[in-house]
């Protein structure tokens, strides 16, 4: 793990550069990122370039033995380049123009920017493509936030019309694939072909985008989504062009406003950051945890977290000004990013910053200057990491179970809602959650990863499945493996299109069940779910949405109590060559899916880290490494089932110990005991 943190020398005198320098090296910080928003202070007019304040602070950080992540300035492009070229401007939905004044004002298709782009990054690979201090390169900020997702200009326009020409044969082929024939939409020309208002764009008012094609929104997404990654890869190409072979990354931001799809995006950096602002006021750690995981399973097993929380963030985002962080939080917070794969970990910022729009993000020191509490829980980290540094950094995490995720299946889910009350994230996240909460660790992987190596697999919200996924899936299963899927799976293809087959379509050998029928639930609905645990039954009401499964092949496994559902079944298992594959027709409570995901791991043997429950305490393996974090306000009572050396104090445990609030233990085992547990 690299401690790292988002610096602008820019924002203060040259004369405090060194003393800010010094107290990062001091806390143990050894890399700082620098440049994303400074254009304009490298080149102050067209083609006129000055990194010579670079070269300065690079010669300090030389000094105190620091090193740089190098970001190119383009999510700000300065007043003179607007002036000089208006069109670069970003068109948003409603077809004005976002104006100068605040950052990602360009349009990542225009040419004129994308010649300007490549004349900063050229001038600055020239000047620092073999500079020993240059860690990694950073290209941009977080492409798409801020409501940038989206550019609706000529410009766009014209390239939409050849991505369309370059993914379909013909206008018939298009119009065959979207439908268009409803509501006599069939294009004859491809200039007749509109970019259409989105209807998960925020600045636009909901209800008239449904009456959009959602084939036409779904091309009109991927489109962008490929637009921005190609602008990434003009960079990326640029820096090349330059000799530069050190590692070349961009900040992913959690789940992308859900604009980009970063399973495309990252085949093209050479490691995945993403950043994330977990709350340090609060116990609940399972937020970060699923952006966390997610970020791990773009690559595999690592990634760097490029932005994460000093303080509190303020007016400008959290649009309060919140408590400071609690004591202890940081720390925690830090573990528990490295703890899920984070290698880098890069505090964003090193200062608050007197002036511009974030005057109230808080930074680790405040706007005087002044080492003060966040200082010093940093330096502590950075004191006792720099000994346990080399140990650490190799141990992967292997989890025996995947949440599969789908950008795909996120945007299918909001071009067509299926329930106001629904996101796909949020639908997600409860599986995700409630591992954690069981303490067993899990992958977030995209659907065409190898799914062999894991023991269950969920797969939530499968709503487009095409031949290949089906073929997979069914391999999967007869070979052993217990897949899970929930509502709408096997619904469309990847158009958009509604199957003309029985639901759950491409699966419907594999799960064994027909939907009978499925319908959004309101939400005063007095219905009920049964499922049958141990000698008992566990009830919820069914939530959101609902499938009425006929169960062919398949068994029940819960079933609807009331009206005309009653006796139908919500849940099924059915066997499959060795393995299970079981359908959960509904949305229900937490309480209700743990004991219904607790008998999925238990008729696989899948066994807990720890095996009690404890709000605000977290548990993540890593390779032999067991890390225990209480992000609580409370002590908390554990009880250890073998014996172990904590790494950050050396102490041998075993047995009932007592961790702290917001204490932390990196646990080596040392030898075997019995009864596990934790209260
Ligand atoms: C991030 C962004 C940073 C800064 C930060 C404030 O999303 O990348 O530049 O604005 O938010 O919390």
């Amino acid at each position: 793990m690299y401690l790292s943190v988002a610096y602008y020398p820019e924002h203060w005198p040259r004369t405090e550069w060194e003393k800010d320098i010094g107290l990062m090296a001091d806390a143990g910080i050894s890399l700082v990122r620098i440049g994303e928003f400074a254009w304009s202070l490298m080149e102050k007019q067209s083609g006129a370039f000055d990194f010579s304040w670079l070269d300065e602070v690079i010669g300090l950080l030389d000094k105190y033995g620091m090193k740089i992540i190098l970001c190119t300035p383009t999510a700000s492009p300065p007043p003179w380049l607007v002036e000089e070229h208006p069109d670069i401007l970003l068109v948003q939905a409603n077809r004005s123009k976002r104006i100068l004044g605040s950052r990602r004002h360009y349009c990542y298709n225009n040419k004129n920017f994308h010649e300007h782009t490549v004349s900063v990054v050229r001038a600055m690979g020239k000047r620092f493509y073999n500079c020993p201090t240059v860690f990694a390169w950073h290209i941009d900020n977080e492409f798409a936030q801020e409501g940038t997702g989206k550019c609706y200009c000529q410009v766009c326009t014209e390239n939409f019309w050849n991505w369309l020409k370059a993914r379909y044969r013909d206008l018939d082929e298009l119009n065959g694939k979207w439908g268009t024939i409803f509501w006599s939409q069939v294009y004859t020309k491809w200039t007749h072909i509109q970019l259409p208002i989105n209807s998960f764009d925020e600045t636009v008012e909901l209800q008239p985008a449904f009456r959009n094609n959602p084939s036409h929104l779904l091309a009109f997404q991927k489109f962008t989504s490929d637009s921005y990654t190609n602008y990434l890869r003009l960079q990326i190409d640029t820096l090349r062009g330059e000799k530069i072979s050190t590692p070349i990354t961009t900040n992913f931001a959690e789940f992308s406003a859900n604009e980009i799809d970063y399973y495309s995006m990252a085949k093209n950096v050479d490691i995945v950051s993403n950043d994330c602002y977990p709350d340090p006021t609060i116990s609940d750690y399972s937020r970060q945890a699923f952006v966390y995981d997610h970020s791990r399973g773009i690559m595999g097993d690592r990634f760097w977290l490029m932005e994460t929380t000093t303080g509190s963030m303020g007016i400008c985002w959290a649009r309060h000004n919140g408590p400071k962080p609690l004591p202890g939080s940081l720390r925690v917070l830090t573990y528990q990013a490295f703890a899920r794969g984070a290698e880098v970990i890069n505090y964003f910022r090193w200062r608050t910053c007197r002036f511009g729009a974030e005057q109230h993000e808080m930074g680790i020191l405040d706007h005087d200057g002044i080492p003060r509490k966040r200082y010093e829980e940093i330096k502590k980290i950075g004191k006792e990491w720099g000994k346990l540094r080399e140990e650490l950094s190799i141990t992967p995490q292997k989890n025996e179970v995947a949440l599969l995720f789908s950008y795909e299946h996120l945007w299918s889910s909001r071009i067509s809602p299926i329930n106001p009350q629904f996101t796909y994230l949020m639908h997600l996240s409860q599986y995700h959650r409630i591992l954690q909460q069981m303490y067993i660790g899990v992958d977030v992987i995209p659907y065409d990863r190898d799914l062999s190596g894991y023991r269950v697999v969920f797969a939530p919200f499968c709503c487009m499945v095409n031949d290949e996924i089906a073929a997979r899936f069914a391999e999967y299963v007869k070979t052993g493996g217990t897949l899970v899927v929930t509502i709408e799976t096997g619904m469309k293809d990847f158009e958009g299109v509604i199957t003309d087959e029985t639901l759950p379509g491409k699966l419907r050998r594999l799960m064994g069940v027909e939907v009978e029928h499925f319908e959004g639930l309101p939400n005063n609905e007095k219905l009920t779910v049964c499922l049958n645990v141990g000698a008992g039954q566990i009830r919820s009401s069914p939530l959101i949405w609902r499938d009425l499964l006929n169960a062919v092949e398949a068994k029940p496994v819960a079933v609807y109590e009331n009206g005309y559902s009653q006796g139908k079944p919500a849940i099924t298992r059915n066997t499959y060559g060795k393995g299970y594959a079981y359908y959960f027709g509904t949305i229900c409570d937490d309480k209700f899916t743990h004991e219904f995901i607790k008998n999925v791991m238990n008729e696989k043997g899948i066994k807990p880290l720890l095996s009690a429950e404890g709000e605000g305490l977290e548990t993540v393996k890593r390779g032999k490494y067991l890390f225990i974090l209480n992000h609580s306000q409370e002590n908390k009572m554990i009880t250890l089932a073998r014996a172990y050396e904590d790494r950050l104090t050396h102490q041998k445990l075993r047995g009932k110990i007592e961790l702290e609030s917001k204490g932390i233990m990196i646990l080596a085992e040392t030898g075997k005991l019995a009864n596990e547990g934790m209260s």
